[in-house]
């Protein structure tokens, strides 16, 4: 029997191959998906084999993680806790998803991971195979086994014939993909602590070491899609792509979070979300002109709802379709230009520009318009306010008597 192993390439994912050999006799097809981690694919076919493992597929799915997983954020504005862009909590669907359609292919009965029996990436993994294969077994070795160091998973692998160049000493605990890294344990783990920035960050500097001057980008939006970079057309994997660059030059997308996790636990992490967080802030901008008032609103506690849809693992669910079909609904109109200049950690606005813009200026100018007569505002207001008054009328007599 095969069994279809989520593989990174590191250590705790390397341990789980001879592991399963061990405990459960499977042949093990190990799976390392591609969202956009950067270098750390290289060498991997090797050290699979090394460890044991039948086959290794190595899956690109960048561009379906952006279109399909992305973008659908994006569009909502979905934002957990105020703060955290998602950047893990949306991949782990369209990995799930990949891993299953590899079991499909190789006939396999399970799916092993190697999430913590502590967090909320076990949870998402396990939603999202349970709806799309509820036949297939998962196993989480992670709440199975005692393994309680790097130096014990390092000495595990060497009685099982695997003596590669693991390091002993304990980083971060670290995920990538294109849209952020995120960044838990050590330091961070006391909230009263200051992160250790000079250690920690990846793909931005903080804006202490940001450069002087600023630099002024445009962005372009089709129906609430970016399509292009400073004049340039481009898919959306590339604009993020740039925009990490830049936005990480100018120490753009850095946030300290207590968060809660599904699991019941609080948790400190801090995330790096250069490019994402220029994209969403942009593409706000754009509906702050487009949309309508009550539009606006609405969408705001869809996007919230969205976010604790997409936090807690539950992606491939009638909720997040039907909330999904909302948003777009939504952004048939969100196309235009928006200026910004990235500077030290700030995004300014430097001017926003729509065919679909509902901003009037001879309606909003304090001097000038037709359409808009000062004389309307008091009937409006005496019947906008009809209701408190009558009850403060009331309220004054109950207080007399
Ligand atoms: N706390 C974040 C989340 O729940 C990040 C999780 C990071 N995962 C990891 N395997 N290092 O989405
Ligand atoms: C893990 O525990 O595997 C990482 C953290 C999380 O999933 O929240």
């Amino acid at each position: 029997e095969k069994v279809i192993l989520a593989y990174s390439g590191g250590l705790d994912t390397t341990m789980i191959i001879p592991w399963l050999k061990e405990n459960y006799d499977y042949d093990v097809v190990c799976v390392c998906i591609n969202v956009g981690q950067g270098n750390e694919l290289d060498g991997l076919e090797e050290r699979a084999k090394l460890s044991g493992a039948v086959k290794l597929y190595i899956e690109d799915v960048v561009d379906e993680f952006v279109d399909d997983y992305v973008m659908p954020c994006v569009k909502a504005g979905a934002v957990y806790e105020n703060k955290y862009l998602l950047g893990t909590s949306m991949a782990r669907p369209v990995i799930a998803k990949r891993l299953v359609e590899i079991a499909r292919l190789e006939h396999a009965t399970a799916i092993c991971h190697g999430a913590t029996g502590k967090g909320n990436d076990q949870v998402r993994f396990e939603l999202s195979i349970k709806a799309l294969a509820p036949d297939l077994k998962i196993i989480a070795p992670w709440r199975i086994w005692n393994v309680s160091s790097r130096e014990e998973e390092i000495e595990y692998c060497k009685s099982h014939g695997i003596d590669l160049p693991f390091s002993a000493n304990n980083s971060y605990s670290r995920d990538r993909n294109l849209w952020h890294i995120s960044h838990e344990g050590l330091e961070l783990e006391n909230p009263a602590v200051p992160p250790n920035y000079d250690h920690l960050l990846v793909l931005s500097v903080s804006p202490e070491n940001a450069p002087e001057e600023g630099e002024t980008i445009t962005l372009s939006f089709e129906k609430g899609i970016p399509t292009k970079l400073n004049g340039k057309s481009m898919k959306v994997s590339h604009i993020i792509t740039e925009l990490n660059t830049l936005g990480g030059k100018h120490g753009i997308g850095i946030v300290d979070i207590v968060e809660n996790r599904v699991v019941g636990m609080k948790s400190r992490g801090v995330y790096e979300t250069p490019g994402g967080t220029i994209l969403m802030e942009a593409h706000n901008q754009l509906e702050e002109l487009i949309l309508d008032r009550d539009t606006f609103t609405y969408k705001k506690g869809i996007g919230n709802k969205f976010a604790d849809i997409v936090y807690e693992g539950k992606w491939f669910t009638p909720l997040r379709e039907a909330l999904q079909a909302f948003i777009d609904s939504t952004q048939e109109y969100v196309t235009g230009e928006v200026k910004l200049k990235l500077y030290k950690g700030n995004i300014i606005k430097q001017g926003t520009t729509s065919p679909y813009s509902l901003y009037n200026e001879s309606i909003a100018s304090f001097t000038t318009g037709d359409l808009y007569n000062h004389h309307d505002a008091e009937g409006f207001i005496n019947l906008f306010g009809l209701s408190l008054k009558v009850r403060a009328m009331k309220m004054a007599e109950v207080v007399k008597n």
